[in-house]
């Protein structure tokens, strides 16, 4: 069954914008039910309406204190008919009411191998510190930041010269691969959590030698993990 979903974004939207074609390409077995930001200026509202989405705006600020604000977020995800939930560049901690209403339902992409450098500077302290392997990671959401247990991470080589927006970039490329790719394991109900463990069930069919050798190309280049699946590499 087709799983409605709402994403709540903040900024630019390049991580929408991907599982949006993932979706219409018939790769991701969900429907986008509400595009949320908690700002008004965010190119991923444009995004959203360009490919005929709901979007809505809820300013933060508009609302007396945050237990107020993540009320009338939980609300409108709830009428949108969403059943899970995607954070693309959302950059609010959401309510522990939140998260239990959605409890391993909700999916984060983090900018950095995690557990290292959380926070909202994840490639900038990667880049600073000097790290030879830098890379991006989905999530699920928990009540702690950048905690919850990992669904996928793909490593990307991060280089002397790089800094902050080049190791970003780099990141960023692995992030629209991945984050579809995490959407449609949910979709497809091939995940469950076991503690800190995410497991992956077989797709239904398995998979094909050819698939196998164009992964292990990838792989030469990138490190994802668990691997990719066809159509998100
Ligand atoms: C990404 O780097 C993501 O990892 C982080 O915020 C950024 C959002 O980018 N959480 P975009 O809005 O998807 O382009």
């Amino acid at each position: 069954m087709t799983l409605p979903v709402a994403v709540l974004v903040s900024g630019t939207g390049s991580n929408l914008q991907s599982i949006i074609e993932h979706i219409e390409a018939g790769r991701i077995d969900a429907r986008i039910t509400a595009v949320v930001s908690n700002k008004a200026d965010a190119l991923a509202l444009d995004r959203a309406r360009k490919h005929g989405l709901p979007a809505r705006v809820l300013p933060h600020g508009d609302f007396p204190d945050r237990a107020a604000f993540d009320a009338a977020l939980l609300a409108a995800v709830r009428e949108s008919g969403a059943r899970a939930v995607v954070l693309a560049g959302f950059m609010r901690l959401l309510a522990p009411e939140f998260i239990a209403a959605f409890r391993e339902r909700i999916l984060n992409i983090h900018p950095a191998l995690l557990p290292s450098f959380p926070g909202i500077r994840g490639q900038a302290d990667a880049a600073a510190y000097g790290v030879t392997i830098a890379g991006a990671t989905v999530h699920f959401v928990d009540e702690k930041m950048d905690n919850g247990p990992i669904v996928i991470q793909a490593a990307v080589p991060a280089l002397p010269d790089d800094d902050a927006a080049s190791l970003a970039a780099r990141i960023l490329a692995m992030e629209h691969r991945i984050y579809p790719q995490a959407l449609a394991w949910l979709a497809a109900g091939r995940l469950r959590v076991e503690g800190r463990k995410v497991r992956l069930a077989p797709a239904r069919g398995g998979g094909d030698a050819a698939e196998a050798g164009a992964r292990a190309a990838e792989g030469a280049a990138y490190l994802v993990n668990p691997p990719l699946e066809a159509g998100f590499f």
